[in-house]
């Protein structure tokens, strides 16, 4: 499959799923053999990461098998389109596209630099691994893209200081309720840099900490089941808690401000959220969970369970769940970012 064809299927709201996987599928492949980079979920794991103080970027062939988490790919990459489309209609002259932790494969982007005339973008890549670099610039030769303006840079996304102030920026450093990857500590650098009317992709990660019947939800959504938190609560099979972090462009910045060392341990926390056990009847069916959404850009979001980035998280430290128990939830910041559960009520 050729890339334009790709993009196409990727870009069109009429394909199925199945195509959709096909057109992934084939994208991967095409970058694999023009790179030589073989994506691997696991490969060299740890060894090849670079555990950089704020967080874990993956080596990249695990980079290069993120293009998998299908239907990640497809809502970023259709939320990109959207967002330069958009950045095209809100600036003149050539939109910066600010890349950061890019991965082998540019995949956020790569799909959709032939829908734009060369003349209309200028695109900065950037990566710690100096190996996806190398991999992207080689692919961008073989596919016939070295007509575009594209920049390469080696460097620490949650330091790096651009020289312009971008149009659009897209980030996805992150797995799961924000845990171990640095996508915090990149959108709280990089958000402020980007120009006042720009677009910074995602628009929010929202964290949800629920009580939710986690197995019962999972087995429901194998079946192909629509999971709406809405209509979940609505008939008491969920109970939200509270929302234990809203990340946006505009808040990240305060968010870092107002972040606390911890006395005992020396960790750098956000302000913590603290919440209560209810009531409920038939306690022990429920297990604490940590539901994770984004917005890539307006309606191209990620809800719960629909891709490996939004998948829920059991949280054991409030097992077994006890009636009127208080609990302080925090986000730790760092080299391993996670939330951080233990009993406390606000003082
Ligand atoms: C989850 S992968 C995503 C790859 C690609 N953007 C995609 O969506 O398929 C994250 C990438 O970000 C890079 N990365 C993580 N933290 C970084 C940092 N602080 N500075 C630069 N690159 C980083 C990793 O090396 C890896 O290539």
């Amino acid at each position: 499959m050729k890339l334009t064809h790709i993009s196409d299927t990727l870009l069109d709201e009429a394909s199925s799923p199945a195509l959709l996987r096909e057109a992934l599928d084939a994208f991967s492949d095409l970058c694999s053999a023009a790179s030589g980079i073989v994506p691997d979920r696991s490969f060299d794991a740890w060894a090849g990461d670079s555990l950089l103080d704020n967080g874990v970027a993956i080596n990249p062939q695990a980079a290069a098998h993120c293009v998998t988490d299908y239907q990640r790919s497809v809502i970023y990459i259709r939320g990109a389109y959207a967002a330069i489309k958009a950045a095209r209609e809100r600036f003149n002259g050539p939109i910066q596209i600010l890349y950061p932790g890019c991965g082998p494969f540019a995949t956020l982007l790569l799909p959709l630099l032939e829908k734009f005339h060369p003349d209309e973008l200028e695109v900065h890549l950037l990566d710690i691994h100096q190996q996806s670099l190398e991999s992207v610039s080689a692919l961008i030769q073989i596919v016939g893209l070295d007509g575009y303006r594209i920049t390469y840079v080696q460097d620490d996304a949650c330091h790096y200081q651009h020289p312009t102030r971008p149009h659009v920026i897209i980030v996805e450093t992150m797995q799961k309720s924000l845990e171990q990857e640095p996508q915090f500590a990149v959108t709280a650098n990089l958000a402020p840099q980007l120009h006042e009317r720009g677009i910074f992709i995602p628009q929010k990660i929202e964290v949800e900490l629920c009580l939710a019947d986690l197995d019962s939800e999972t087995a429901a959504f194998k079946q192909g089941a629509t999971l709406d938190p809405d209509m979940l609560t609505k008939t008491g099979k969920r109970h939200p808690l509270d929302t234990v972090l809203s990340l946006t462009p505009q808040r990240a910045a305060a968010l870092l401000q107002n972040a606390q060392q911890d006395d005992t341990t020396g960790a750098i926390t956000l302000n913590p959220v603290y919440v209560t056990i209810p009531p409920l009847a038939k306690l022990e069916n429920f297990d604490a969970v940590l539901f994770t959404r984004v917005q890539a850009f307006e309606q191209y979001q990620l809800l719960d369970y629909e891709s490996e980035i939004t998948l829920p998280l059991r949280c054991s430290e409030l097992a077994p769940l006890r009636a009127g128990t208080s609990y302080r939830v925090s986000f730790r910041l760092g080299s391993y970012p996670k939330f951080c559960i233990d009993q406390g009520e606000d003082e």
